[in-house]
């Protein structure tokens, strides 16, 4: 069972992912309206695994017997000055995130919860993931400037990311 304390940060939680998906959402579509197909790709296929992320903490509500209290999804920004922009943007909400999840460990240790421990550590694990991700498409966007050959090239290369596992929780 968990107390009212642990199911409202998981809760918080549960919103902070959907808000992620909604920013990776939004940025999906600006790298759209620019023809940026596969920065789009890495995008949307970035705001579906949020989506994985906010089912895991949905699901881990319900089976420890707590109640899933959905709240208003703040609107994403929609505009950006450069693909570099995107992705500094994306590094920082990552990091951003990560403070959230090791505050969300603290509140399970103080709140003794040893089962949500255990389930946040799959999220401190995949935080490294994230950052790294994130970061490496932006340490090539640093590098390439204002070059469109070296735009161009990298667009061709996040073609490649591949749909997250599906959504397989149940109601
Ligand atoms: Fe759900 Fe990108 O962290």
């Amino acid at each position: 069972m968990l107390n009212e304390k642990v199911q409202n940060a998981l809760n918080e939680q549960f919103n902070a992912e959907m808000y992620s998906s909604y920013l990776y959402l939004s940025m999906t579509a600006w790298f759209k309206s620019i023809n940026l197909d596969g920065f789009a790709n890495w995008m949307v296929q970035q705001a579906k695994e949020e989506l994985v992320h906010a089912m895991k903490f949905y699901d881990f509500i319900n089976q420890r017997g707590g109640r899933v209290i959905p709240a208003a999804i703040a609107a994403p920004p929609h505009e950006w000055d450069s693909p570099l922009a995107v992705f500094e943007k994306t590094l920082a909400h990552e990091q951003m995130v990560t403070g959230l999840i090791n505050n969300l460990v603290e509140i399970a240790n103080a709140e003794h919860d040893h089962a949500t421990h255990i389930f946040l550590q799959w999220f401190v694990t995949e935080q490294v993931e994230e950052e790294e991700s994130a970061g490496g498409v932006l340490e090539q966007l640093k590098l390439v400037k204002e070059d469109k050959g070296g735009l161009f090239m990298i667009d061709r290369e996040l073609l490649k990311r591949a749909a997250p596992s599906a959504l397989n929780g149940s109601a």
